[in-house]
C-alpha cells in the first residue's frame, strides 16, 4: 500500500487561546512557537488580526507575528486569521504572506462573528485580494465557518457552501477551508461535503477544522480523511473555540489526532513526546486551563507488567 501522509495544521496560538480571557503573555506565546514546531508540525495559524476590543488576546498580533517570522525554521508554514481589509493590511504590514480570511456561509453568524453579511464579507474579500498587486507573494485562503451547522440556524445544506466555494473559485482562490464551528457535523455529512469539494474542485487544496463539541471531532476527520482531505486542523489540549458562537466547544486536541493518524499508518510528522511538552509547558503559564484530549489524559498505549503474587512485575513477551 503507498505510504500515506497529513499535514496536521496547529491553531492552538489562534483558535485555542481566542476563547481564553486572560492576556497570555507574548513571550509565552512565542515559546509556544517554538515547541509546536519542535515537535515537528509544519503548518501554524499563529494568531488573529482582528479588532483588539472584539478580542483582546491579539493584540500582540503584529509582534507576534514578527517575532514568529524571525525563528520560524525553512519549510515551516505560518498563516494568521483575518476577518477585514484591515487586519489583511496589518497582517502584510508586518511581514504575513499567507492569511486565512474568515467568513461564516450562514448568514447570521457571519453578522455575530464579524458584522457583515456574507455578501458584503466577499466585497470585504475582492478588496484584500487586491493587495496582490503590491505584495505578490501574498496567499489568501478562504475559510469557511459554520459549514456543517450555524448556532442560529441549525444545519447547513451543501449547496449554499458550494455556492461560497464557486465564487472564491472565480476570484482564484485555491485554499479553503471548512469549518464545523460549533460541533453540528457527522461522519457521514462530512465526508459527502468533502467528496462534493473534490469532485468539483479537483485542483482546490482543502482542510478540515472541527469543533469536537459533541465527542465527534476524530470519528469527521477520518470521514474527511477518507474523502481525500490531507490537511487537518488540530489544537494543542484541544483547546478553542469562537467566542461569537454560542455553545462552541474546543477543537479536536491535536495529540488525539496524531495518535489516530500515526496509528493507522498515516505519517504525521509529528513526535508525539515533542508535542507533549507544549501543553505541560502551557499549564505551567496557565494554571487553571483545562484540556481536552484523551491522549494528554491516559498518553498512548504502554504494555505494562501485571504484578504478580509476590508483588513484583511479569513482563509478557508476546
Ligand atoms: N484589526 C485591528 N483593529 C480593527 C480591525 C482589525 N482587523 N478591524 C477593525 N478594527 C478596529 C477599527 O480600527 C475600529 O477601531 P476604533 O474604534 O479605535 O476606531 C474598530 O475596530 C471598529 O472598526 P469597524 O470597521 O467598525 O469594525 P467592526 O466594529 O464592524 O468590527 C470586526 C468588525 C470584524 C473587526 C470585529 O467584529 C472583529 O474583529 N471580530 C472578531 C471576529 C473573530 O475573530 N471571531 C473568531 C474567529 S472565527
Ligand atoms: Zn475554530
Amino acid at each position: 500500500m503507498k505510504p500515506s501522509s497529513v499535514v496536521i495544521r496547529e491553531v492552538m496560538l489562534r483558535d485555542g487561546l481566542q476563547n481564553i480571557p486572560d492576556f497570555i503573555p507574548t513571550e509565552a506565546k512565542i515559546e509556544l512557537f517554538r515547541l509546536i514546531v519542535a515537535s515537528g508540525i509544519r503548518s501554524m495559524e499563529i494568531t488573529s488580526f482582528v479588532s483588539p476590543k472584539a478580542i483582546p488576546q491579539f493584540q500582540d498580533a503584529a509582534k507576534m507575528a514578527q517575532a514568529v517570522l524571525k525563528m520560524k525554521p525553512e519549510g515551516v508554514e505560518v498563516s494568521a486569521l483575518i476577518p477585514n481589509l484591515k487586519g489583511a493590511q496589518l497582517a502584510v504590514e508586518s511581514g504575513m504572506r499567507k492569511v486565512g480570511f474568515v467568513m461564516s456561509v450562514s448568514e447570521s453568524h457571519n453578522i455575530n462573528n464579524v458584522r457583515r453579511t456574507t455578501a458584503e464579507s466577499i466585497d470585504e474579500l475582492k478588496k484584500i485580494l487586491e493587495l496582490k498587486e503590491k505584495y505578490s507573494d501574498l496567499i489568501v485562503k478562504a475559510g469557511m465557518a459554520t459549514v456543517f451547522g450555524c448556532p442560529f440556524e441549525g444545519k447547513i445544506k451543501p449547496e449554499v457552501t458550494l455556492n461560497f466555494i464557486r465564487q472564491f473559485y472565480k476570484l482564484g482562490i485555491r485554499d479553503m477551508s471548512m469549518a464545523d464551528t460549533v460541533g453540528f457535523g457527522n461522519p457521514n455529512e462530512v465526508k459527502e461535503m468533502c467528496r462534493l469539494c473534490a469532485t468539483e474542485f479537483p485542483d482546490v487544496t482543502f482542510s478540515i477544522h472541527l469543533h469536537n463539541t459533541r465527542g465527534l471531532g476524530l470519528a469527521n476527520s477520518l470521514a474527511a480523511y477518507e474523502a481525500g482531505i490531507r490537511v487537518h486542523d488540530g489544537a494543542v489540549g484541544g483547546l478553542g473555540g469562537c467566542p461569537f458562537a454560542p455553545g462552541a466547544k474546543g477543537n479536536t486536541s491535536t495529540e488525539d489526532l496524531v495518535f489516530m493518524f500515526e496509528e493507522m499508518g498515516v505519517s504525521t510528522g509529528v513526535n508525539m513526546d515533542a508535542l507533549l511538552e507544549a501543553s505541560r509547558y502551557f499549564q505551567k503559564v496557565k494554571k487553571d486551563v483545562r484540556y481536552s484530549s484523551s491522549i494528554i489524559e491516559v498518553g498512548i498505549p504502554v504494555p505494562k507488567g501485571a504484578i504478580t503474587k509476590d508483588g513484583s512485575e511479569q513482563k509478557w513477551n508476546l
